[in-house]
Formats: structure tokens, sequence, C-alpha cells
């Protein structure tokens, strides 16, 4: 798939994910696949005030790999100023966030709210491309529309690209629905058949699978796909996917040798980015991430709990993963091994869905 003049074959991306997509999660999913990694939605205004919290997340991608910056705002001039910093740190492509549901955002009159405003909206993109390298694509993620009563996903994304936006990725998903409900392919679909076929349309929204990612394609036409939260402990969703566009046989889940190996790669980049006082959190949720789903992991969490040294935490997942695979090559097999899955996103739906208000009422009509 062509963005610009970029070229990111197949277009498997990871989506912008509020505290998950740092820079170690980020560097699992590209190295297991992930055409793209987004960082999370950075705010213009913090990012211009040189907001050190904000700044630092601008985080380039290892070994030169091309990565998304993601920010949002209102102000013409203050996002544009944002774009420019982002290039300064190497983005390669400059996504400008349309579909935050959060109050707080949504307050501001940013993210989803843009949506009621589609003339500002093509402003902010207008102001933005003029203000990088035409080398580096401006790209925007969307919802929907805001509710029920404005399902304008296709009209917006017409104006953005009329202004200047050479991507899209629509989340199926009205603001008002925030992250409930299931995600609608009609939208999708929608701003496929109305942009131009060189304008890349991303679907975004309940893939978690194989078979919902070739639905995605199937029913919107879309040219690429984003994975939030079906990657978040399954990585190796990217690298099915990859093998299945390249025509080859699925890899299927890994190995419980293939989940320690990554397990431990992600727990290393924890303790070569994560600032410390988070040091301890990181560890222990890449520990739940890996063992969910795995005989004794809902323990092996609780016990996570209990320690407060980095290095203990770690030699204790290391057990873990050693014992199970002991385990597994005994009389009765891998089997042995798996307990029933857990709902993997579960916990970090629920977390957005307080930080969005949850189910959330939409309190004006459409304004486009
Ligand atoms: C914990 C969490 C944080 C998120 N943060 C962002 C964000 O910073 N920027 C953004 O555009 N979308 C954000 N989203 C939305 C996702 O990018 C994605 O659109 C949504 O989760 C639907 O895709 P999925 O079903 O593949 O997860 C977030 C979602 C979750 C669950």
């Amino acid at each position: 798939m062509r963005v610009g003049e970029l070229d990111f074959g197949p277009g498997i991306y990871l989506a912008p994910m509020e505290a998950v997509t740092d820079l170690p999660f980020r560097t699992i999913c590209e190295e297991l696949g992930a055409s793209l990694t987004f960082t999370e939605f950075l705010s213009a205004d913090a990012l211009t005030r040189g907001a050190a919290k904000a700044v630092k997340r601008m985080w380039p991608s290892r070994e030169g790999r091309r990565f998304a910056v993601q920010i949002f705002g209102r102000e013409a001039t203050v996002l544009a100023r944002a774009a420019e910093m982002a290039v300064e740190v190497g983005a390669s492509v400059l996504d400008i966030n349309m579909g935050c549901p959060a109050k707080k955002v949504t307050a501001g009159v940013c993210g989803s709210a843009l949506m009621r405003e589609p003339a500002l909206a093509a402003r902010l993109v207008a102001a933005v491309r003029a203000a990088i390298p035409s080398k580096i694509p401006v790209t925007v993620k969307h919802r929907a529309g805001w509710d029920d009563s404005c399902v304008n996903a296709p009209e917006f994304a017409q104006r953005l690209v009329d202004a200047g936006a050479a991507l899209i990725t629509v989340h199926g998903r009205t603001r008002a629905q925030g992250f409930s409900g299931s995600v609608r392919l009609p939208p999708i679909a929608g701003v496929r058949a109305v942009l131009p076929a060189t304008i890349p349309v991303i679907g975004n929204g309940d893939v978690k699978t194989v078979e919902d990612y070739q639905r995605m394609k199937r029913e919107t036409g879309c040219d690429g796909v984003m994975i939030g939260r079906g990657a978040m402990g399954n990585p190796w969703l990217f690298r099915s996917l990859q093998a299945l566009e390249r025509g080859e046989a699925d890899p299927g889940p890994p190995t419980l040798a293939e989940r320690q190996t990554v397990w431990r790669r992600h727990a290393d980049l924890v303790f070569e980015h994560a600032v410390e006082k988070m040091r301890l959190h990181e560890l222990r949720k890449t520990m739940a991430w890996y063992s969910r789903g795995l005989r004794g992991g809902a323990e092996l969490r609780q016990r996570s709990f209990t320690q407060n040294d980095p290095q203990t935490l770690v030699d204790l997942g290391e057990a873990f993963f050693d014992r199970l695979q002991n385990v597994a090559q005994g009389p009765e097999g891998a089997a042995l091994a798996l307990s029933v899955p857990a709902d993997p996103v579960a916990k970090s739906i629920a977390r957005q869905e307080r930080r969005s208000g949850g189910h959330v009422e939409a309190d004006e009509g459409c304004a486009a």
C-alpha cells in the first residue's frame, strides 16, 4: 500500500493506544510484522508547551523503522507547530486524531468532536499539511460519526482529503458508542466508496483474528487494517496476517517457547525504555498479557503484585514459563499448559470506557 511516496506493504497497522503503544510494545509488534505503528495521541498544546511527558512519548521506532506520531488539538497554529516537532524527531507519518471519544478531549472540542465541525477539521488538516515537508503524509483517524443521527464518515473524510489528508483510518463506531457494541462496517465501506483510489482507507475496530481481518477487508473494501486491542498480548496476529498476505500458511498461535521469548524481549525493552517509576507496572502488564490463558497465569499475576523488585519479577516470569514448558513436554502434552482463555482486553476496555464516560450520550445534534 502506498501512502504518498511511502510503501507500507499490505498495510497492517498497530492502532494508537494511550498508555499502551509505548516503544516496547510498538517494537514487539513491528518485529512480528506490523507495517507501521503509531504513538498514542499526544496533545498539540502539551507538545508545544514543551511538556516533557508528551515530548518524550514521540518515541522514534528502533533501527530506523518508520513510525507515525499522532497528535490532537483544535488550534491550527498549535497543531502545525506540534507536527513540525514530530517531523523533527523523525516521524514518517503525521496522524491527526479526530476520533477520541473521551470527555476530557471532546470537551476541548478536539478528537471526535471535530466530526461535528468538518470545516474546522479541514482547516486543521490544511494547516498541518502546509507546515511539514510534502514527503511526510498527513493522515487522519476518525470515527463512523458522532452518534446515530450523524454517521457522516464519508462526507467528513472527503473534506479532509480535499484539504490534503493522504490516508484515512475509520474506527467503525460512533462517538456515542464509545467502545461498546460492535464495529459497524458500512461507514468504512462508505468512506472507501467516496474517496479516490489513490487515497488508502484503513478499516479499524474489533479485528482480533485472521477471520475478522478477512471480513473487514471483504465487507468494506478497505486497503489496510488497523489493530488495537486484538494485539494486546497477541502480537502474533501480525505474523499470521503477514503470512496470509504473502499467500503462506498461517503459522498460528505461538508455542510456549515463542511466548516466553517474546515476553522476555518485551520485558528487556521495558527495562531499557520505561521510566523507573513505571517499570514495575509495565513488567506486571507484560506478565499479565503473555500468561493469559495459560495454566497458573492467574496465580502468576497475583504473585506479581507481591513483588516490588523488577529483577525478581522477571525471575518469577522465567520460572513460570520454564515450569509450563516442562508440563507441556509431559505425557498429556501442551493442552495441560492451557487454561480457559480470559477475555484478552476486558480490563483495558473498562479503563478506556471509564475515561470516556462509558456509553457516551451525545449532547448536541450533528453540526455537519
Ligand atoms: C486503551 C486504549 C487507548 C486508546 N488510545 C487511543 C489513542 O491514543 N488514539 C486513537 O486514535 N485511538 C485510541 N484508541 C482507540 C483505538 O486506536 C482503536 O480505534 C479502537 O480500540 C478500536 O480498535 P480495536 O477494536 O482494534 O481495538 C484507544 C483504545 C484503547 C482500548
